[in-house]
């Protein structure tokens, strides 16, 4: 009995989440993922990131929503959250601003036969039963477009909890307001308050949810003031981070030297990257001329966008943000998943299942380097052929 103990504080003592300053708890959350649909958006790559390879200039978004559960040890009473809503069925009704976009064919949604609000009823979980949203940011100039969903449809009982410095002006009493009252109306709001929080994980501050350790909000601005992600505890040493729009693609958090140690990219895949991969667009100490070397890449293929239209609102702090989420991608005890991956559409247990035996499962063996298969939707690697 006490050689068990002394083992397993050994192996808690070295679990890698720890060194992020994550710190223990068995108190846990349940993470079940549903996908909202598929934000098609024009000409619209290289405002979230470079280099754009000839052929690859538009994009096509899913926009996945997150629904989190918990139950207190004590009294047993669940508490339901979700993390981010996608986009409202009727994105030509969103403000004026936005909505024009949205009009104008430049940007058009598909596979959204049912909104958030109708896929969590048809899966049995009643709206009224959501204690509150988490908004993790905000869409250019002021709203989180393809996050906040229709907040109308929910009863006033659902509250609203966002970021830091959230602009929650509306419109028309601010005319650039890409947000309606109609977001706001009978919901108690929460804006997080990271100043009397003393935790910090990989350089990021964070706020435990339920006070128990199971969920933590991460305040990561860069976005737009207001951007967060979330932390879950889906087993006492395993975690899923929801990392909203930290970054839109994959390739804009790898490969990583730690990544690279801990997840190694199979064989199959680094002979593809060889030969797919164009030479001109990406280079490595070890790539040759048509021939591209992943293993030897330092940095990440892409880069966080500092054009003048760059959906970030400050690229710096998003590239500084991205850099401590980085962190926990390349632990072997984390899940990273972002709100628009298209490399893993195809991959993820969708709701009804839960995500929480992401580890026992494999599962993020079989997902990190979706992104660099060249037979993978999300794949813009290569000058395309109708380039
Ligand atoms: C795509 O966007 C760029 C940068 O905003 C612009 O210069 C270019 O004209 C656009 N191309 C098309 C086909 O709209
Ligand atoms: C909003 O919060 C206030 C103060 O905590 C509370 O009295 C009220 O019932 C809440 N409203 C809703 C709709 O939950
Ligand atoms: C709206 O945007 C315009 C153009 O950027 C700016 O001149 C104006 O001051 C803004 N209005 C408000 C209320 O912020
Ligand atoms: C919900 O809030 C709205 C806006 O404040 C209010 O008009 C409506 O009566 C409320 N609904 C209920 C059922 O309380
Ligand atoms: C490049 O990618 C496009 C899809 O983006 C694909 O249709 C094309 O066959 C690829 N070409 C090469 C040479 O890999
Ligand atoms: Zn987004």
């Amino acid at each position: 009995m006490l050689l068990v103990s002394l083992l397993l504080l050994a192996a808690q003592t070295h679990a890698s989440y720890h060194d992020l300053g994550i710190p223990t708890s068995s108190a846990t959350v349940d993470v079940r993922v549903f996908n909202v649909g598929f934000n098609h958006l024009t000409n619209a790559t290289h405002t979230f990131a470079t280099p754009v390879v000839p052929g690859h200039e538009s994009v096509v978004f899913p926009m996945y929503s997150f629904l989190i559960e918990h139950k207190a040890a004590r009294s047993g009473e669940t508490t339901r959250l979700m993390f981010d809503l996608g986009i409202r069925k009727d994105p030509e009704n969103l403000a004026p601003g936005i909505g024009a976009f949205y009009a104008s064919g430049l940007a058009f949604v598909t596979g959204e036969d049912k909104d958030i609000t109708e896929q969590l009823e048809d899966g049995g979980i009643p709206l009224s039963s959501i204690d509150a949203v988490i908004w993790s940011r905000m869409f250019w100039n002021n709203a989180h477009t393809d996050h906040i969903g229709d907040m109308s449809k929910f009863p006033n009982s659902t509250g609203i909890v966002y970021g830091p410095g959230t602009n929650t002006a509306t419109f028309p009493s601010d005319p650039n307001s890409t947000l309606l009252e109609s977001d706001f109306a009978g919901h108690n709001t929460t804006e997080l308050d990271y100043s009397k929080s003393k935790l910090v994980f990989s350089g990021l501050p964070a706020i435990d949810y339920f006070g128990d350790g199971s969920f933590y909000l991460l305040n990561t601005p860069g976005h737009l003031a207001g951007h967060i992600s979330a932390l879950a505890r889906v087993t006492p040493t395993s975690f899923i981070s929801l990392g909203g729009d930290t970054f839109h693609h994959a390739g804009q958090a790898r490969p990583q030297p730690n990544l690279q140690k801990a997840f190694p990219c199979p064989h199959h895949l680094l002979e593809a990257a060889r030969t797919h991969v164009s030479t001109s667009f990406f280079w490595s100490p070890e790539t040759k001329p048509e021939a591209f070397d992943l293993a030897s890449r330092p940095q990440q293929m892409l880069a966080i966008s500092d054009l003048p239209d760059s959906f970030y609102a400050d690229p710096a702090a998003a590239a500084v943000s991205l850099q401590k989420v980085v962190n926990f991608d390349a632990d072997e005890d984390v899940l990273v998943l972002v709100a628009h991956d298209a490399s893993v559409v195809g991959s993820l247990p969708f709701f009804p299942k839960s995500l929480n035996g992401w580890k026992d499962q494999g599962l993020k063996q079989s997902m990190v380097w979706s992104f660099i298969d060249p037979e993978n939707a999300a794949f813009l690697f290569n000058v395309s052929a109708a380039a």
